[in-house]
């Protein structure tokens, strides 16, 4: 018995109170011009309600979800507010691309102007030629070794030219209206999958089997049997492309085990605000930092057959109105920060990706130009598809503007109405949409299934139902863990950031004679790992946020689990109190224990659930469950408290981390189904903890650069301007001389390493006739020339310098450290004073010292220029800082440019 029905899970996207139409761009799609386009807003006069779903036996008052149900009681009037008349209010804003948006003001009715003005071209292929050793034409099913791929950038021109040749032949032979179908899905809950693309019947061989779209960014999503793979924030936390890499492939074998065509991740929005709800599902709070782990992910996915999906396009930071607010982002940020991501799947061969909820500087990212057109196909070169969130299409024309495919298919759910289908077919008819485009579409869909070999009669039929788990006809319950546990667990482990140790108390050993596990935070779930639909609520220990991001636990090891085994091992005893809020006596039961380990948790996750008045962001940056108190009762009586954080982004801390009673502080984040044994690696030295901070920690909330917006008021567009532009997370505290808790790239380790022997040299290269004048006039401060794919031109990105030097491991014992590479770009670059452009991971054994070596590429080195449109050098000397840590900087040097 579920209070929350499973057909409530995706209410995130039955969307908007209003309909919101934008002009025609006044511009054809390959022009870089900004567009001037003007917003309606129509308001329905019925607004929301709200049911409360009360999760499986919550009895706390602080673990009952709430699911925002608006939809439920609401979608007729929605799909009525569509028609201008009922009853409606409605609101009209100028909106120009240049200009951010204000509260829009109350003008005049929308008036649509004819649509018939458009030219459209398909952009064309972009002509990559492999050059082999560091550009080599590559597979996506043989993807570079990991090891090189910092060192050579793999080409998937040739399989994109072949997969293209295919995919033109098989839609030479569809109708139009079949062609229009390989563009829309279904309809919501239409087919066995989150998202479907139906078949196409073999009438004169030209079937098609369809396409299954599922979630999640960490596991796979309504299955059963799979694995609950740690969350992006851990993946990014290892800062190791290794362990990034096999747990994309170990993703990529579970999705396609279970008949996925194309798996939604991995999501690379940007930890623009601590409290973001989804930030747990990316990388963090750094462009590059987030670009390697999504260029890796990618990499590894679809080596495992399946096609990702790199989302959400873009600007999708917070959860909070993410439907009617405008991201407004000033081009230069646009590029360093915000797309840079995406430029990275790109270059990693994504087949797909997914426009956000959002709108972007007043367009909805669905219909937005700029961004799908001119950014991505024009510069980027991308020749996959874009698919629309979930009911984030608002017109037809946004075929024009650069969507691809239409997800799930009807415009709000189960409306049996598509902005594509009939509509399309119709807008080509008459003329107002060119059938080239259309051809490009479904091209470009059919291409992306034949690149991952989809057409392979070995690849898996859809063996689950996501929305009938329980109907045996349509589930054969495959197992695909395979052994990826070992994967999930070293992830765990490699992820933990150990951020305070004191007084010998870490590794834990024979020393730590009497153990007692204090919070919640550090057994199971009331009532197993999927008591909550979703994973929308936490009280046990807390493995991964909620949402759609999420998959089920086949089985999940608590601390528990784990530690009692070692205590087994070393003969240790132990003793637990899960109750959060009984101070006194998780006090009383820490006294005369020679180790208090206390468990603290922080969730968050997606807007359609509401978890103790978290509306999917965070509502604060306190520890849940009143933690901050736990620490506090337990640090008062006894001296060696070790604070255990299962957290989905930074805590303010300050309530206890300087507490002298407080040993050691470990870090946890959301490391999924091996949650305890990762720790129990961690805590006992069986893993010398290498994991580092993938945002910063501060000491107060203020000291952040953005908060989420929570204004706004359900009529209106809410803006939220992106004025910190370049300076998000660390790059704020440096250029306003802030001093964090815990900096961006910290972590602390077992044992200790001395840096020495830094040298920055030029990498030799022979460049080809044709690049050498592009590579001198970047040397003199030009801007490149934009261009179909210049934005991943191979002589912007190869290793064209290099930083060696020394680590030597100073310590007890082996251990792995991350080295990671920041440029100072000189002031009047407008750069902050330090960005991260390379990092590693080393092992070295006591006492020995290990050569490093860090390329970084003259796209490294360059900065977007908004009036020239092109990557440039910024004048004056570069330098190159290497450290522990975004602060802790050991070496310094100059790049020789
Ligand atoms: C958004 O507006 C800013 C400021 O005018 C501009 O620099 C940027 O290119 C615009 N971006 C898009 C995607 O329209
Ligand atoms: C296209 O899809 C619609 C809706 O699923 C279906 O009714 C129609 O038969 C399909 N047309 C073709 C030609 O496959
Ligand atoms: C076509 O789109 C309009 C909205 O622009 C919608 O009202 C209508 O229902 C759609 N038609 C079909 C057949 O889905
Ligand atoms: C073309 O068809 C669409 C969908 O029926 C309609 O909304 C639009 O007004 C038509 N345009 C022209 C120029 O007839
Ligand atoms: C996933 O967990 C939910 C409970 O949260 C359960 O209803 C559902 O059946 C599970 N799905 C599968 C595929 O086991
Ligand atoms: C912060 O939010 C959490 C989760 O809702 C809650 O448990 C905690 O009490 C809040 N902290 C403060 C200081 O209000
Ligand atoms: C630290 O713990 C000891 C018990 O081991 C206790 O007596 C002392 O008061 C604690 N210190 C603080 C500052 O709470
Ligand atoms: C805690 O107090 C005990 C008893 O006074 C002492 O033996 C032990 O060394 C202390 N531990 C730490 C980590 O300070
Ligand atoms: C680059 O810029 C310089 C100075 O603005 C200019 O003189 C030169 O012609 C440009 N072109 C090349 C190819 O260097």
């Amino acid at each position: 018995m579920r209070a929350i029905t499973s057909a409530a899970f995706w209410r995130c996207a039955l969307l908007l109170p209003y309909v919101l139409a934008q002009d025609e761009a006044a511009t054809a799609p390959s022009s870089s011009a900004s567009l001037l386009s003007s917003i309606s807003v129509v308001i329905p006069s019925s607004v929301s309600s709200a049911i409360s779903a009360t999760a499986l036996s919550s009895s706390a008052p602080d673990i009952s979800a709430s699911i925002s149900s608006f939809f439920a009681s609401a979608s007729s009037s929605v799909s009525a507010s569509i028609s201008e008349s009922s009853g409606s209010s409605v609101v009209s804003a100028p909106i120009t691309a240049s200009s951010a948006v204000a509260t829009p003001q109350v003008t005049q009715p929308r008036i649509i102007p004819p649509i018939s003005s458009y030219t459209f071209s398909p952009f064309p292929v972009p002509s990559d030629v492999p050059l082999p050793p560091v550009y080599p034409s590559v597979d996506p099913s043989s993807p570079p070794d990991v090891g090189e791929s910092t060192l050579v950038i793999p080409d998937f021109g040739p399989a994109w030219k072949a997969a293209y040749t295919k995919a033109k032949a098989k839609v030479a032979g569809f109708t139009l209206e079949e062609k229009v179908n390989v563009t829309t899905g279904v309809g919501w809950q239409g087919g066995r999958c989150v998202g479907n693309i139906a078949a196409i019947e073999p009438i004169r061989g030209r079937g098609w089997p369809g396409l299954c779209l599922e979630d999640s960014p960490l596991g796979v999503r309504f299955g059963d049997f799979v694995t609950a793979f740690p969350a992006g924030i851990n993946a990014a936390a290892t800062f190791n492309r290794r362990l990034i890499r096999a747990r994309g492939l170990a993703m990529g074998q579970e999705h396609k085990g279970k008949g996925v065509n194309i798996a939604l991740g991995p999501m690379m929005n940007m930890g623009r605000q601590a409290e973001g709800g989804r930030n747990w599902e990316g990388f963090g709070g750094d462009p590059f930092l987030t670009g390697e782990a999504a260029f890796e992910t990618i990499l590894g996915m679809q080596q495992g057959g399946v096609q990702a999906c790199a989302k959400h396009l873009v600007g999708n930071e917070q959860e909070h109105f993410r439907t009617t607010s405008s991201s407004d982002i000033d081009d230069r940020t646009m590029h360093e920060i915000y797309a840079h991501p995406f430029l990275k799947s790109v270059m990693a061969g994504v087949t797909s990706m997914m426009c956000s909820y959002n709108l972007i500087n007043g367009t909805y990212a669905c219909e937005n130009d700029k961004v799908l057109n001119d950014i991505i196909k024009r510069e980027y070169g991308f020749q996959g598809f874009i698919m629309s969130d979930w009911s984030a299409q608002h017109t037809t024309i946004s075929a024009i503007t650069g969507l691809d495919m239409t997800m799930p298919g009807d415009i709000t759910f189960n409306s049996e109405t598509s902005y594509f289908g009939p509509n399309l077919t119709d807008y080509v008819n008459n003329g107002t949409i060119p059938e080239s485009r259309v051809d490009d579409m479904a091209t470009r869909i059919l291409a992306s299934w034949y690149l991952l070999k989809q057409d392979s009669s070995s690849y898996p039929a859809t063996n689950f139902d996501a929305f009938n788990p329980d109907k045996e006809e349509t589930n054969e319950h495959i197992d695909v863990q395979d052994d990826h546990n070992t994967v999930v667990r070293q992830i765990g482990a490699a992820s933990a950031v150990l951020l305070k140790n004191e007084k010998g108390a870490l590794p834990l050993g024979k020393k730590d004679r009497s153990i007692v596990l204090v919070g919640s935070g550090a057994g199971p779930g009331k009532a197993g790992p999927n008591e909550f639909s979703d994973q929308g609520g936490s009280d046990g220990v807390l493995a991964m946020g909620w949402g759609s991001g999420t998959a089920n636990f086949t089985y999940l090891i608590t601390p528990l689990d784990a530690i009692q085994s070692k205590a087994r091992e070393f003969h240790s005893s132990i003793s637990w109190f899960f109750d959060d809020f009984n101070l006194p006596r998780a006090g009383n039961m820490a006294k005369k224990r020679t180790t208090a380990l206390v468990f603290l948790v922080s969730d968050s996750g997606e807007d359609y659930i509401t978890v103790d008045g978290n509306e999917g962001d965070r509502k604060n940056l306190t520890a849940w469950h009143g933690g901050d108190a736990l620490v506090q009762a337990v640090a008062a009586q006894n001296n060696n408290t070790i604070v255990i954080v299962n957290s989905v982004g930074p805590l303010i801390l300050e309530p206890w981390i300087d507490h002298p009673n407080v040993t050691a502080v470990v870090w946890a984040g959301l490391p999924g189904s091996e949650v305890g044994n990762a720790l129990a690696d961690v805590l006992y030295g069986a893993w010398n903890p290498s994991g580092r901070l993938p945002y910063t920690i501060a000491k107060s909330v203020s000291d952040y650069p953005a908060q989420v917006n929570l204004a706004g008021n359900n009529r209106d567009v809410l803006s939220i301007p992106y004025t910190e532009g370049l300076n998000i997370d660390y790059r704020h505290f440096d250029s306003f001389n802030i001093t964090p808790r815990f900096e961006f790239g910290f972590g602390l380790t077992y044992t200790s390493f001395a840096y020495s022997g830094l040298t920055v040299t030029k990498v030799q290269t022979e460049a080809t006739p044709a690049e050498q004048p592009l590579i001198t006039a970047w040397e003199n401060g030009n801007a490149t020339a934009i261009g179909e794919g210049s934005s991943r031109a191979l002589w912007l990105h190869r290793p064209a310098f290099q930083a060696t030097f020394q680590i030597k491991n100073t310590g007890q014992v082996f251990g792995g450290d991350i080295p990671q590479l920041y440029i100072n770009f000189p002031a009047s670059s407008g750069e902050p004073p330090s960005v991260l452009k390379g990092f590693t991971n080393t092992e070295v054994s006591p006492g020995e010292k290990t050569s490093v070596t860090i390329t970084f590429s003259r796209y490294d080195l360059s900065i977007w220029d908004v009036e020239h449109q092109g990557w440039r050098k910024p004048a004056g000397k570069i330098g190159v800082s290497i450290g522990a840590s975004s602060r802790d900087v050991r070496l310094k040097g100059t790049v020789p440019v």
